[in-house]
């Protein structure tokens, strides 16, 4: 074998660069009639009312706690098996990082453990929570609702992972993630590796148009063009005496916005690639299915994967293939040194230095911390051939004889 194999990569066509190149020539770089086509076909996509494109999954966490008014102090959950992303948005401003320990079946937030949490502190002690949709497995949100409702909470749903997966709910209809019709608001990441690629980009999508609108003005520096929204006077705004509308320059900054605006040629990437996104998630489920083959009942290796009832799994999206193995570190460094690099995901964001500072420390959280002294990521990704997955399976079989 010549080529090397990662755990992830993007697909780029003829198409996405045909589609990339009409956008470059054409009258826009940045905010141009791309962006809103991306949202409107991504919310079309997920089944939610609004999406707003930003520029990046982190920078669409962060307009996610600034729109839920995050204020220093408030504790917000989330869990520690995720990208130190879903947690920092809180930290941004200024709030408090609660995590609770992960399910050991689906490695997903435990929602016994969030129920025991909140029934022991008093009401409105908590005010919001972040679950993850890790690995692609969406989270069961229509529980997590009950209990934000119970509880007066707002739900961030980081669905990274997980465009295009779903859950049925209990009266049997299929909800993808961010659909909007349980978290409040929910975001994306387009980075390479994940299924939609437009370089650096996120996504937030929501059924609820106050949000939508404070969305759309932090994205732009808090500036709105809306003349009927306008504060100051036609006078004091530079116009004349007589005159009955604002100056055709003139626009208004009502709050401390940011600049996490998407360019309309990363948009267009993003539309092309958004059309190609169920042909790419049922080549992940076939490649799943494959590995699911490959180490069932295996001595040392624990395929999590094996264990998604029948529902279920025809609605993982499969950003991760995650199996849990004895000796990791020889692993990893046997498919290395073959070219194959897996990943972990994740070391547990709470026993990162910067949140071991707040107190967070080994044993807090021990399913997740047992979950990452033998969890790997192997390579997934649409393009992946049979035969690159063959090997990859071999050469771990391999190891272990
Ligand atoms: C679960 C999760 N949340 C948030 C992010 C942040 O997205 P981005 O890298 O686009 O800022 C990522 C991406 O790595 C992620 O995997």
């Amino acid at each position: 074998m010549n080529k090397t194999i990662p755990y992830g990569r993007q697909n780029i066509t003829q198409e996405d660069l045909d589609t990339v190149s009409q956008a470059l020539i054409g009258d826009y770089l940045t905010q141009g009639p791309l962006i809103k086509e991306f949202e409107d076909s991504f919310a079309n996509y997920v089944g939610a009312n609004y999406a707003v494109a930003v520029s990046n999954g982190t920078a669409a966490l962060h307009l996610c706690a600034l729109a839920l008014s995050i204020k220093p102090g408030d504790k917000v959950i989330t869990t520690s098996l995720t990208f130190a992303a879903s947690a920092n948005c809180i930290r941004y401003c200024g709030g408090e990082v609660v995590f609770v320990d992960i399910d050991f079946d689906t490695f997903l937030i435990d929602l016994d453990k969030v129920e025991t949490l909140l029934k022991n502190s008093p009401k409105g002690t908590y005010k919001g929570i972040i679950p993850v949709d890790f690995a692609g497995r969406p989270v069961n949100l229509e529980r997590l609702k009950k209990i934000a409702v119970e509880y007066d909470l707002w739900i961030i749903e980081d669905a990274c992972h997980a465009p295009g997966a779903g859950f049925l709910d209990s009266y049997g209809v299929f909800n993808k993630s961010g659909s909007g019709k349980f978290a409040d608001l929910a975001i994306f990441s387009f980075h390479p590796v994940k299924h939609i690629a437009t370089g650096e980009g996120g996504m937030i999508t929501t059924d609820s148009e106050d949000l939508y609108n404070k969305l759309l003005s932090l994205r732009s520096h808090g500036i709105i063009r809306d003349q009927s929204s306008f504060q100051n006077s036609i006078i004091q705004a530079g116009g004349n005496i007589s005159d009955t509308v604002y100056p055709g320059w003139y626009m208004e900054m009502h709050e401390l916005g940011y600049n996490y605006r998407i360019t309309d040629f990363q948009c267009a990437l993003g539309i092309s690639q958004l059309k190609r996104a169920n042909v790419g998630l049922e080549k992940r489920n076939q490649i799943a299915k494959r590995y699911d083959l490959a180490f069932q009942n295996h001595e040392h290796i624990k395929s999590p994967s094996l264990e998604i009832d029948a529902n279920f799994r025809d609605n993982h999206a499969y950003h991760l293939y995650v199996l849990l193995v004895e000796d990791r570190l020889g692993l990893y460094n046997h498919l290395k040194a073959k070219g194959i690099f897996a990943q972990i995901h994740y070391y547990p964001v709470h026993l990162m230095p910067y949140y071991r500072s707040f107190g967070w420390k080994e044993n807090d959280l021990p399913v997740v911390e047992y979950y990452y002294s033998r969890c790997i990521s192997l390579p997934m990704y649409p393009t992946l051939t049979n035969e690159e997955q063959d090997v990859v399976i071999s050469t771990i079989l391999n190891y272990y004889r």
